[in-house]
């Protein structure tokens, strides 16, 4: 302790300690290790635990009550959550695909969560599934509401677009695809993808052929971490590998 009037009286602490042990008697619970202090402002672990209590209240509005518990477990999904810390343009996008039921979105609610628990400076996020996404895109009564819509898919800081190549192709729902993607692909934007189809796949319908190539080109720049999952599906009370 380098605090010599600190030093000195933790010292006449233990010594009144001992003289009332000596009779049997215990004043104070054993000082905690840690000093750091929970109320101090100046603290930079307060501030750093202020910013994570804001963050991870963001998180759990964005987050359904069924994830509400999740947590990144996959050391690629971890992984990909610390470098959006480190370095947020350069985290690129995180890809999780695999069947039904293998935990690909318990897996990145778990990495935002781990993201927001870290105190970031910024954490803005959007959730949602791409279903209800194209559904939100449609040209709708309201004049520029789509538009604005896909403004804010495309800027926010976090988005998660989970099971992306559900819905049915059509031009025009590439060419939504590809702004929304283009967009976070040129302003470097940490983006999280699940899909229940597989990147690529020969022989069968694959997420390439479901974006267009314009998209897949953009994608195969931006997933840094491709992270297929494998295992029985666990709402059938299966076991993932
Ligand atoms: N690592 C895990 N620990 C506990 N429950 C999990 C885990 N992974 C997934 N689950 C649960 O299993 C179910 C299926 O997971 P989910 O992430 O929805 O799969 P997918 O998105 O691949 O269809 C969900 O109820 C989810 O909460
Ligand atoms: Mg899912």
């Amino acid at each position: 302790m380098a605090d010599p009037e600190r030093a000195g009286s933790t010292r006449s602490l233990r010594a009144m300690e001992r003289i009332l042990a000596a009779k049997g008697l215990r004043v104070l619970p054993d000082a905690p290790a840690d000093e750091t202090s929970e109320e101090n402002p100046g603290d930079r672990e307060w501030h750093r635990r202020a910013r994570a209590d804001y963050a991870l209240n963001r998180w759990r509005s964005a987050t359904p009550p069924r994830f509400s518990e999740a947590e990144a477990t996959i050391p690629e999904v971890i992984g990909w959550a610390d470098r959006t810390l480190t370095d947020n343009a350069a985290a690129g996008a995180l890809l999780l695909t695999g069947l039904t039921g293998t935990g690909k979105t318990h897996q990145a609610f778990g990495a935002l969560r781990r993201i927001a628990a870290s105190g970031p400076d910024r954490f803005e996020l959007i959730a949602m599934n791409s279903a209800d996404m194209y559904g939100n895109l449609r040209p709708s009564q309201v004049m520029g509401a789509a538009e604005r819509e896909l403004r804010r898919l495309s800027e926010v800081q976090y988005l998660f677009l989970d099971d992306l190549g559900t819905a049915k192709t059509s031009e025009w729902t590439e060419e939504v695809t590809y702004r929304l993607i283009n967009h976070r692909y040129n302003h470097c934007l940490p983006t999280l993808i699940t899909s229940n189809l597989p990147a690529r796949d020969e022989n069968g319908p694959d997420l390439t052929g479901f974006v267009g190539a314009r998209v897949a080109s953009r994608l195969a720049e931006m997933v840094t971490t491709l992270v297929p999952m494998v295992g029985a599906d666990r709402r059938r009370g299966g076991r993932a590998a």
